[in-house]
């Protein structure tokens, strides 16, 4: 009805690929992935043929202005898989819907010709920093309460444009919890498996973003990526083998002379 109503004619069908349990979200939630597909007319050309952000974003605002008996997680929806330019024009799309008290669902899109479908397989990482400085209050502790949403919010707000620009295979933002010590910011990122950032790269989004982001603070002594302090280790090693290749270098040059 949704797709229907946005494309009229250019739209001939949906239609359910599988539900799974979803392994996207975190083991708190239960959630279920639905992946559907959507069929657009295929004689229609190219053009004409909603863009895949259009097919993406009439779902999420759907979503959005209408009650359903399950509840949809916006952020999840994607799509995974679009007819290459030669095949008919259908469209994988992937939604995530979650169901009260927490179901997780994907919706995905697909064209009845000839290509197979893969789905995306995703990696979370957990991402936890420290906002020093930062009071804690006990009502940080319940996702429902007023506080919990805002600081959600004004964390994903500033940190997932970095993420999105620094990775093509990021996937989603979601903040999974805050604890006491000022404030810790724990986070789930979801990445493309196949091409997913090291420990390393994700924390150094985070480093960077110190200089620009002034509405929260970040600790950057107190970044942890899996649970793994991934801190300037890796750089000290880097330089020690820069240092090391410059006396072996010297050492070259005189041996020389
Ligand atoms: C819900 O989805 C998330 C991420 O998509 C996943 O980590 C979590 O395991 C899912 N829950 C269930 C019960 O599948
Ligand atoms: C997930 O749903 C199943 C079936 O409704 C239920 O038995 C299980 O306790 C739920 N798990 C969580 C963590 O809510
Ligand atoms: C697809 O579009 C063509 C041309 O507009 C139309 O003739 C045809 O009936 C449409 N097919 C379906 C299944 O709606
Ligand atoms: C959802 O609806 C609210 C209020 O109508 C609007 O401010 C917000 O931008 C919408 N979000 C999306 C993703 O469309
Ligand atoms: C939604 O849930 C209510 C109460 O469980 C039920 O009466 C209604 O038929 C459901 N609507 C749909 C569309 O499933
Ligand atoms: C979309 O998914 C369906 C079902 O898995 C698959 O048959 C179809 O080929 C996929 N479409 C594309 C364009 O990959
Ligand atoms: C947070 O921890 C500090 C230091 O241990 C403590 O003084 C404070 O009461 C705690 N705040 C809350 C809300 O638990
Ligand atoms: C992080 O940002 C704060 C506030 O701008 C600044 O005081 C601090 O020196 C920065 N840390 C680093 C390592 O740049």
């Amino acid at each position: 009805m949704i797709y229907r109503k946005k494309f009229g004619l250019l739209f001939i069908r949906s239609f359910v690929i599988a539900f799974r349990s979803s392994q996207r979200f975190f083991l708190r939630m239960n959630s279920t992935e639905a992946e559907v597909g959507l069929e657009f007319n295929k004689t229609t050309s190219a053009e004409i043929l909603p863009k895949n952000e259009d097919v993406q974003q009439t779902l999420v605002e759907a979503i959005n202005s209408t009650t359903f008996n399950v509840t949809f997680i916006p952020s999840t929806i994607s799509l995974i898989k679009t007819p290459l330019a030669t095949a008919a024009p259908t469209t994988n799309t992937t939604t995530t819907t979650t169901t009260t008290p927490t179901t997780n669902t994907t919706t995905t899109t697909k064209p009845t010709t000839t290509t197979t479908t893969t789905v995306e397989s995703i990696v979370t990482k957990r991402l936890t920093f420290r906002s020093a400085g930062e009071i804690f209050t006990n009502d940080l502790l319940i996702t429902s309460s007023t506080a919990f949403k805002n600081r959600a919010e004004l964390l994903k707000t500033h940190l997932l444009p970095l993420y999105q620009a620094a990775f093509s295979s990021f996937r989603s933002f979601i903040v999974i919890s805050f604890s006491n010590g000022s404030i810790i910011n724990n986070i789930g990122l979801e990445f493309a498996t196949a091409s997913q950032p090291s420990n390393t790269q994700i924390r150094d989004v985070l480093v960077k973003a110190n200089s620009t982001v002034t509405a929260f603070n970040i600790d950057i002594t107190s970044i942890f990526v899996d649970g793994t302090q991934t801190s300037s280790g890796v750089s000290h090693t880097i330089s020690l083998i820069t240092a090391f290749s410059l006396v072996l270098l010297s050492w070259l040059l005189s041996t020389q002379q």
